[in-house]
């Protein structure tokens, strides 16, 4: 059976957006939007499994982030953009994959081993279900393909697991399988602090992340800051093997830039780290101030926000509602 193409992703607000968030995912979403149906979610349920966050900073952040798409270029209008709290099949669903999903593939989640790391008697049932829940968000559209950064690829494997099993077990070919859509010279932008570890918001170093929240200077501060190694840059991608911090902020440079990575490289090769991190810092500031000073005045706007939200809330009420109804009966649940 051949199903429509719908692209759906989602996004914690969870603090703020940053650079990774925006060159792994938010910017891909941008030059999707042209070409397809685009559902984008603020995921504030999947925000409150790692612990539960004061009321009114999850408001915040989730309108924050609303406006922080806005600014990055997603048209709220063309696509669905809203919170995931305000359409409940995400959670009916999520339950019924809570019972197709087996503990085993569960217990193989890199993300849930990481964030529940020593204290994993203590950490809440839904960390754990977490990635059920993100199969929900993305099945109860029957979304095909998925934009996200290579930090989610295991997480979409189960996703395609869970579709298999049901169609399997229900014997029809119901959910689509569906495809993760990882690319750019970005995919996974690492900490400045330290090449080795993902730039996130959990860090509890700011210097380690571009916010997008983050002034001229602050952006400027933190590339001065950067981790780096002594040598100059080389003057093929080959030889950023084995240089995890020069190989990061070329990916950096090659995607603010909208370069290839060997063109980057080619721009700056045999240039010190002083050099490039200027250029590098102008880049930066070049793409990412508009869209900072934007975001600012839309956060002022909640009324604006919240309209979008809302608006956005329908809409995907309107889509999920005929396919979990279908789920129901599919399951044998009596319709309400
Ligand atoms: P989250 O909020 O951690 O991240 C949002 C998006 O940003 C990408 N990303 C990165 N890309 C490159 N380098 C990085 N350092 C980096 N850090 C984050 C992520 O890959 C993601 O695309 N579980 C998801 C949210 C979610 C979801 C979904 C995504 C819930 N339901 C359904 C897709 C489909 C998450 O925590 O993303």
């Amino acid at each position: 059976m051949a199903f429509q193409r719908r692209i759906f992703s989602g996004i914690q607000p969870t603090g703020n957006l940053h650079l990774g968030n925006y060159l792994g995912a938010v910017r891909n979403w941008v030059a999707l939007q042209n070409e397809f149906e685009c559902i984008f979610c603020m995921v504030d349920m999947h925000a409150i499994t790692a612990s539960l966050l004061d009321p009114d900073d999850l408001r915040r952040s989730t309108r924050e982030l609303a406006a922080a798409m806005i600014a990055s270029g997603i048209d709220p209008r063309k696509n669905i953009l809203f919170n995931q709290s305000q359409n409940p099949d995400h959670a009916t669903l999520a339950w019924i994959f809570n019972c197709i999903a087996r503990m085993g593939w569960m217990n193989r989640m890199t993300q849930f081993k990481e964030k529940a790391g020593k204290d994993r008697e203590n950490v809440s049932l839904g960390l754990f279900a977490y990635p059920a829940l993100m199969a929900a968000d993305i099945l109860v559209y029957k979304a095909t393909h998925v934009p996200v950064g290579e930090d989610q690829k295991q997480h979409l494997e189960l996703a395609r697991d869970i579709a298999q099993k049901f169609n399997f077990d229900y014997q029809k070919e119901f959910f689509p399988l569906t495809e993760p859509l990882i690319y750019g010279p970005a995919t996974r932008v690492m900490s400045l602090r330290d090449g080795a570890k993902k730039m996130s918001k959990s860090d509890p170093s700011d210097q380690s992340r571009i916010n997008l929240t983050d002034t001229a200077d602050m952006i400027a501060d933190k590339i001065k800051r950067a981790k780096t190694d002594p040598n100059p840059l080389p003057d093929t991608v080959e030889g950023l093997e084995g240089r995890p911090e020069a190989e990061n902020l070329m990916g950096i440079y090659a995607a603010l830039g909208g370069m290839t990575i060997e063109q980057a490289v080619a721009d700056c090769a045999g240039k010190g780290f002083a050099e490039f991190k200027k250029l590098l810092t102008e880049v930066a500031v070049t793409v990412l101030g508009p869209i900072t000073a934007e975001m600012r005045r839309l956060t002022d706007d909640t009324t604006y926000v919240d309209g979008i939200l809302r608006d956005g809330g329908e809409r995907a009420r309107a889509l999920s509602a005929p396919i979990i109804a279908e789920v129901y009966d599919t399951v044998g649940f009596l319709r309400p």
